[in-house]
């Protein structure tokens, strides 16, 4: 039985890693995903036969039962534009499981004096560290969650974001008492049982910490949270494993810890932020407190489906801006519509991804691609920011941040430093969006006040329809 479970788990971690490769483009995506859940049953199958003697059958089976019914309903529900709140809830959970089993490991070993595990170092290091982490992950996850899903009120929001420093000094000390405490465990590890009031001491100043680093950080930095926590969990579980000397554990945790961490830092950089910065929050600070950049003033062109129609028609070069507006109007199918009709007449059209369009990495092009969209014809922020001063008209659909020209020339903007699409440049350019109403990060865009700018007001999918029957009729 030794042998088969050692077979069943290099059969699972090979699917992990397949189907981690799968996720590199949005065609092998749905596929890799696949391979890598059959992987972890089949790690899950061989756990079971590895604990074949175990009296516990009854709750595994409960606890198996509590996943499914809690985990398939909203995996298979939730919309696109809601996912990044489902994967910061799931990673929550995650975490939140480490921290559990570190906390049963410390109650069993009576506060880790007795250790079974020979040596008993990796148990007790491996235990401490993903009972702090963890449980980082878990709380810090939750508040993201609420962040993300619009359950925490804006004001109050605004009153963490200003008070990051405040938040900075608290996350040192409790920082300073979750590695103190679990020193303190580690080294009276051979004494006497220790008291249970330590571990929960320990897993309460992480957990404070874990809400204190999330509550602060402003609008547009969350996506970089969201990974970074997705790799603590990572990292967590990985050190669980250690403990448990489980290597599913340990080679699944190291998976999502390492890709993690590599995705933290693209996004990081894609956004030219530094994580410190991010963490310690020194974005989203007083600007995001005041309420954002200064109403712009200024006036606003409106502009009909029909004098779009036009404008475009005859434009040598069109780029399609899509932003998260367009995920929620689903108009995917239209906009590719209307680019035919605008290709046919001769119009190049291009299409401008920004890493963080949307609400999760890749948004727009999984979206674009659903369409059956040319990947060519989809340009990264580098390869078509070039362009856009030789771009006759720059149509944005339901974006907003992403082409923000405040984070190039405002430095109190909470945004500035951030990279943009550099929509602002071409000659003409067209806003699609239903109001004046802010984006994700909640500030104001003085791109919808420029004088090349016209707003064409209305839902993405209904007004890209409208304008493609203009085209027809022209
Ligand atoms: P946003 O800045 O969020 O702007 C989207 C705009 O779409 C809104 O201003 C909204 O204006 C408009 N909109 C909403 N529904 C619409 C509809 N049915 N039809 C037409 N327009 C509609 O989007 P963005 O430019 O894509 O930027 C993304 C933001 O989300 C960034 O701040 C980013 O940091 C953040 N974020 C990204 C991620 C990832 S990983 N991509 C994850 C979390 C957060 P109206 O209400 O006026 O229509």
């Amino acid at each position: 039985m030794g042998y088969l479970v050692t077979i069943l788990y290099i059969v699972a971690f090979s699917m992990f890693i397949y189907g981690l490769s799968g996720l590199t483009g949005p065609k092998t995506a749905v596929r890799g995903n696949y391979i890598a859940a059959v992987g972890m049953l089949i790690a899950v199958v061989a756990v079971l036969i590895d604990i074949r003697d175990t009296d516990n059958w009854a709750l595994i089976a409960g606890g198996l039962l509590v996943g499914v019914v809690l985990g398939v309903p909203p995996a298979l529900r939730t919309k696109m534009t809601a996912m990044p709140q489902l994967v910061a809830l799931f990673n929550g959970v995650g975490g939140g499981t480490v921290a559990l089993i570190a906390w049963a490991e410390y109650l069993n070993s009576d506060g880790f004096t007795a250790v079974e595990a020979v040596p008993s170092a990796p148990f007790i290091v491996g235990s401490l560290f993903a009972a702090i982490i963890g449980s980082v992950s878990f709380w810090g996850s939750l508040v993201a969650f609420a962040k993300l899903q619009e359950l925490l009120n804006k004001n109050v929001e605004k009153v963490f974001v200003s008070n990051a420093k405040a938040f900075q000094v608290a996350n040192m000390i409790l920082a300073l008492v979750s590695i103190g405490l679990a020193v303190f465990i580690g080294i009276n590890a051979d004494g006497d049982p220790q008291s249970s009031l330590l571990i929960v001491g320990l897993l309460v100043a992480a957990g404070v910490m874990g809400l204190f680093v999330v509550l602060p950080i402003g609008g547009a930095d969350m996506p970089v949270v969201i990974s970074l926590l997705n790799a603590l969990t990572g990292l967590s579980a990985a050190a669980a494993g250690l403990a448990l000397n489980n290597q599913a554990m340990i080679v699944a945790g190291m998976i999502v810890g390492a890709s993690g961490t590599i995705l933290t830092n693209l996004m990081a950089k894609a956004m030219n932020r530094s994580i410190p910065a991010i963490i310690f929050g020194s974005f989203g600070g007083d600007a995001a407190a005041a309420g954002g950049a200064s109403a712009t003033g200024g006036t606003v062109k409106a502009t009909s489906a029909s004098d779009a129609a036009i404008q475009m028609a005859y434009a040598n070069q069109v780029i399609v801006v899509p932003g998260y507006g367009l995920a929620v109007a689903q108009a995917q199918h239209a906009v590719k519509e209307m680019a035919a009709l605008l290709e046919a007449r001769g119009v190049e059209v291009k299409y401008a991804i920004h890493p963080v369009a949307g609400r999760m990495p890749g948004h727009m092009n999984v979206l674009l691609a659903e369409a059956d969209v040319e990947y060519d014809a989809m340009k990264e922020m580098d390869d078509i920011n070039g362009e856009f001063s030789r771009t006759d008209v720059a149509i944005v659909i339901g974006a907003n941040d992403v082409t923000n020209p405040a984070a190039r020339n405002d430095p109190s903007s909470p945004i500035h430093g951030m990279p943009i699409l550099n929509v602002d440049e071409a000659r003409s350019v067209i806003v699609l969006k239903r109001s004046m109403s802010s984006g994700y990060a909640g500030i104001d865009n003085p791109l919808f006040f420029a004088d090349t700018t016209s707003m064409l007001f209305g839902d993405a999918k209904k007004m890209v329809a409208a304008v493609t029957e203009e085209l027809k009729a022209l």
